[in-house]
């Protein structure tokens, strides 16, 4: 884990496994148990600017493999640099929905470029930013494809090949790097999904329940407010 006084966790995973959603839920649990700055974000769009990259890479014309890797990786350039590293370095939990790894998943693992030329590409733009834990929700991209609705974006039309080759993709890095990676069955109930997550989560965060103010009298007559310990203060908790 890096000595920043922040965390950092990505949620990775095929298109409908449900990230979004669990990214939130994961967010609103950190808050309320560590009192923590949580910042929830996203790419590609995390940024004004990459919200138009959003655009271009998803919706807009046909590319080739490595138009589409550049894109996706100047909007993690500028996510990082503007939104992610500040964060951290304030002592923030910051949570984002999808980061590099889906590139080596979908441009080398779909798209079939080389896996190590797509990550090196994303550890020169983030300047060697990984994250602490990648939680890899995994589901079958079939099931996943079928709980998507709306108009299908490029990648999403990509096809049920591509879609296989990137689920295995996250498989084998999430086998091969177990200390950064948690894998979650996303086929259960979203709650038992949830669930799992937090624990997992905390336990790689180093994250131990812990009172508030243990000496504080009130909570000898107040119901106690139980807290939970992240391993690296924050500067706001120095201050406290
Ligand atoms: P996502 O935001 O999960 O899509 P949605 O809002 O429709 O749920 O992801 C956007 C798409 O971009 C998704 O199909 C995966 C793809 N993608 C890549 O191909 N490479 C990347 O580096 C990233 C971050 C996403």
């Amino acid at each position: 884990m890096s000595s920043a006084p922040g965390y950092f966790v990505s949620f990775e995973g095929g298109d409908g496994v449900g990230k979004t959603t669990h990214v939130r839920l994961l967010g609103d649990w950190l808050h309320e148990v560590t009192g923590r700055e949580v910042v929830v974000t996203r790419e590609p769009g995390g940024t004004p600017l990459g919200l138009e990259l959003r655009r271009l890479v998803m919706h807009g014309d046909d590319m080739d493999a490595r138009s589409e890797a550049l894109l996706y990786a100047a909007d993690r350039a500028h996510h990082v640099a503007t939104v992610v590293r500040p964060a951290i370095e304030r002592g923030a939990v910051v949570l984002t929905d999808r980061y590099l790894d889906s590139s080596v998943a979908y441009q080398a693992g779909g798209r079939e470029l080389s896996e190590e030329e797509v990550e090196a590409l994303s550890l020169w733009a983030t300047r060697d930013l990984l994250p602490d834990v990648t939680v890899l929700l995994d589901l079958d991209p079939v099931v996943g494809a079928a709980r998507l609705s709306g108009e299908p974006d490029r990648l999403e039309r990509a096809g049920d090949e591509f879609h296989r080759r990137t689920r295995e993709t996250f498989l084998r890095r999430a086998a091969a790097d177990p200390e950064r990676w948690v894998v979650v069955d996303a086929s259960a109930p979203l709650d038992d999904v949830q669930a799992q997550v937090r624990v997992d989560v905390a336990a790689r965060l180093d994250l131990t329940p812990a009172l508030v103010d243990p000496v504080d009298v009130s909570s000898l007559v107040e119901p106690v407010e139980t807290r939970w310990r992240l391993a690296r203060p924050a500067d706001e908790e120095g201050r406290e």
